[in-house]
């Protein structure tokens, strides 16, 4: 592992397992990208990889073309005017009317282990696990010092990437682009693939070809928002699900983003990450510092599935710090689809007490509990129990769903507030407003000023309350409007742009203060279904809800964008009623359920009304999720067969890191009449080894089940599921 120094060339290589990432200085000091891939044995002539020895040269050999350098150079932290005309990732400019910039080495670090961001999410990891280089370069015209960090990681084919921008001259500085990262690869001929949706719809993947010019998914919600999420892969045309070369960046950032990729008129293509230029500025008076949000860089040449487990398991390793990470996560019943905003003590306990004799062990208390809270249309902000609806208040709530052996968890949205509440009435102006202009409603309601000290303390202030009221052992933690109309109060003009992030800051800060605060609380985030799920969420909450559609075949297109990057123990994931709340579609409880098992497994439905022949069922699908909970949360995802490609059929299997154990869910999508079985094969079992079938005892080997398949045979009916489960048989 590790990081090493050529003084002959001027090469950093950085290896991780199974890749090297070599950056190369070239005269007059450029740091330029000189290659990214496969492990290399040796640095030995890489630098040749900027192509520095062939026209237009650095500008020392050929000054009159400089411009012609700069607009070819693969710089490792591009910035724009001077001369490189392509996407970059930096611009400035200073009070008295400087602008560009030109990054020049000035030295470097080498060191064990990884920094923490200061008040940003990050990787972590141990010395012993990690290394961590720091290039200081430097401009000298707005003096200033901006350190390009990397970290390597001992057991996975990730790299951890950001930068830190300082001040060092005696004039305020005004940034107004400040990317996380930038990758060139020196040809076209690549794909790129991305997550969109909508509402309901949320990370269905798209691929297409890379081509000249700029293709971006971004967003400007001041949240990543259900259409794009911050990542991008580049992968080799060939690339298949378990072959080619990917690489894959994600952004730990919760916030405004851009992942663009720009085919240059040398058939290059470049990648650069980070917050979302527009809007966006921030102001660096002598001797301030700004750091840009981490972005996570991973190679894979096991194809996409090969970086789907490297994320995996970088997030569940070195992302996700809560003490459930590795821990059973409860079944618990949500009470949203159940009765929305009708919330009575007695109906509440009833669904409870039939929970619990089901086998469910946690209680959630969704919207509508506070306030005047009947609708949509009210009371954000005012977090007192509405005690007509609970007598007795979440205490006595709590209290009762305790006496039934269940855990007790409640929901709130303490970043809005609604014009028609008391906390509105009293401080207007504690809402995201440009003065003179009437903010636009979302859902009837107010994005609240987080980049305020008051509002968060008032805010903290509340949760406090609440979480000390009754024994709360969940959270659920939702946003259900993105920002706009950004304004603040408290800022003064000449920082307006930097709101959207500073709201992204306080966030993170309550939400540090939460899980400092209440460290025995599960919080599972959420925003509108699955509108803020990246990254910089899973720091602070190990789950995600992943979205409000929670239809069975929806699922299967949400949830196989969502495993592409975040880990199935990230993936919040419910079995509801039928028909289905969103898309009225019906399908067999038993395949909602092995569905809502690659994720936190739970139910979304009032309980005490579902036919008695679904009710049954229940018991052993908590039994059977329990029983592989370990697994999914821990083990290698393969995703063998994708509904958005087949039309027909979806499959998925998770084995277990020591290949003793694997489970394996197929869903028939359509029913077709007069076809043959169809030949899935399974992935990463041991060949030489052979594997008992759990449900009849029979032995396969793992060759077989691996290069000759499994037959499934045609199924009765739309959305019917199969779930198979092998282990290693003794020898
Ligand atoms: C949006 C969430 O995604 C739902 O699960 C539910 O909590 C509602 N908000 C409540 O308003």
């Amino acid at each position: 592992m590790g990081i090493t120094f050529d003084k002959e060339q001027k090469t950093f290589r950085l290896d991780t397992p199974g890749s090297s990432y070599v950056i190369a200085i070239a005269d007059e000091g450029f740091p330029g990208h000189a290659y990214y891939g496969r492990r290399l044995s040796s640095s030995d002539k890489t630098a040749l990889y900027l192509r520095t020895e062939e026209p237009p040269y650095v500008p020392s050999r050929n000054a009159r073309d400089r411009l012609s350098f700069y607009d070819s150079f693969p710089a490792e932290y591009p910035v724009s005017g001077i001369g490189d005309y392509r996407p970059s990732c930096f611009a400035a400019h200073d009070s008295l009317g400087r602008e560009a910039g030109c990054l020049l080495y000035s030295g470097h670090r080498i060191f064990s282990g990884k920094p923490d961001l200061p008040g940003l999410p990050a990787a972590f990891a141990e010395d012993s696990d990690s290394e961590t280089l720091e290039l200081l370069c430097r401009d000298s015209c707005l003096h200033l010092a901006v350190t390009l960090r990397y970290t390597v990681f001992s057991d996975t084919d990730a790299i951890a990437r950001s930068v830190l921008i300082r001040n060092e001259g005696e004039t305020a500085v005004i940034l107004t682009r400040a990317l996380s990262a930038s990758v060139e690869w020196d040809d076209l001929s690549r794909d790129i693939l991305t997550l969109h949706g909508s509402w309901a719809r949320e990370r269905h993947i798209q691929r297409r070809e890379a081509g000249y010019g700029s293709y971006a998914v971004s967003s400007l919600r001041g949240e990543p928002g259900h259409q794009d999420n911050p990542f991008l892969a580049v992968l080799s045309r060939e690339a298949s699900q378990e072959s080619g070369e990917v690489f894959g960046a994600n952004l730990v950032y919760s916030g405004n983003f851009i992942a663009e990729a720009y085919g240059g008129q040398f058939d290059t293509l470049r990648m650069n990450l980070g917050i979302h230029p527009e809007g966006f500025t921030w102001q660096l008076l002598p001797g301030d510092s700004f750091q840009t949000p981490e972005c996570i860089l991973v190679f894979s040449d096991h194809g996409i599935g090969g970086m789907t487990r490297t994320f995996h398991d970088l997030y569940r390793n070195h992302l996700i710090r809560s003490r459930f990470r590795d821990a059973d996560r409860p079944v618990l019943l949500n009470s949203w689809e159940a009765v929305y905003f009708d919330i009575r003590s007695e109906k509440l306990l009833e669904m409870a007490s039939a929970s619990a004799s089901l086998g469910i062990e946690l209680f959630v208390l969704d919207d509508g509990w506070f306030g005047k809270r009947d609708s949509d249309n009210s009371s954000l902000g005012d977090w007192t129990v509405n005690e007509s609806k609970l007598p007795g208040g979440l205490r006595a709530l709590g209290d009762d769903v305790g006496k039934l052996g269940m855990r007790f968890g409640i929901w709130v949205e303490p970043e809005m507030v609604s014009p028609d509440s008391d906390l509105y009435r009293a401080h207007p102006d504690w809402a995201i407003a440009i003065s003179g202009r009437e903010p636009g409603l979302a859902r009837n309601q107010y994005v609240l000023d987080y980049s305020r000290t008051d509002v968060r303390e008032y805010i903290w202030g509340c949760l406090k309350k609440i979480l000390s009221e009754a024994l709360v052992s969940y959270v659920k933690w939702d946003m259900n409007r993105p920002l706009s109309d950004l304004g603040s109060q408290a800022l003064p003009p000449d920082r307006r742009g930097e709101l959207s992030h500073r709201y992204v800051l306080g966030l993170y800060e309550l939400l540090e203060r939460l899980v400092t605060g209440f460290p025995d609380i599960l919080l599972e985030t959420c925003s509108g279904g699955g509108a803020r799920f990246d990254p910089g969420m899973l720091y602070y909450s190990p789950q995600i809800w992943c979205s409000d559609d929670t239809d069975a075949v929806e699922r299967l297109l949400i949830q196989e964008g969502t495993a592409l990057v975040y880990p199935l123990s990230a993936i919040g994931s419910h079995v509801s009623d039928c028909p289905n709340h969103t898309v009225g579609r019906t399908t067999p409880i038993e395949t909602r359920a092995l569905v809502a098992m690659a994720g936190t497994f739970g139910y979304e439905m009032d309980i005490t009304r579902i036919p008695e022949e679904d009710r049954s069922q229940i018991p052993e699908q908590i039994r059977r999720y329990k029983k592989h909970a370990a697994l999914i949360r821990s083990g290698d995802y393969y995703r063998i067969a994708a509904y958005r490609e087949t039309g027909t059929h979806d499959c998925w299997q998770v084995v277990s890191k020591d290949k003793r154990k694997t489970i394996m869910t197929y869903i028939q999508v359509k029913a077709c009449p007069n076809i043959r079985s169809r030949r899935i094969r399974l992935q990463g079992l041991l060949p030489g080894k052979r594997y008992r079938l759990e449900a009849t005892g029979e032995i396969f080997g793992g060759d077989c089940l691996m290069y000759g398949g499994w037959l499934f045979g045609p199924l009765k009916g739309d959305a019917a599921g199969v779930f198979l489960e092998f282990t290693l048989a003794e020898d």
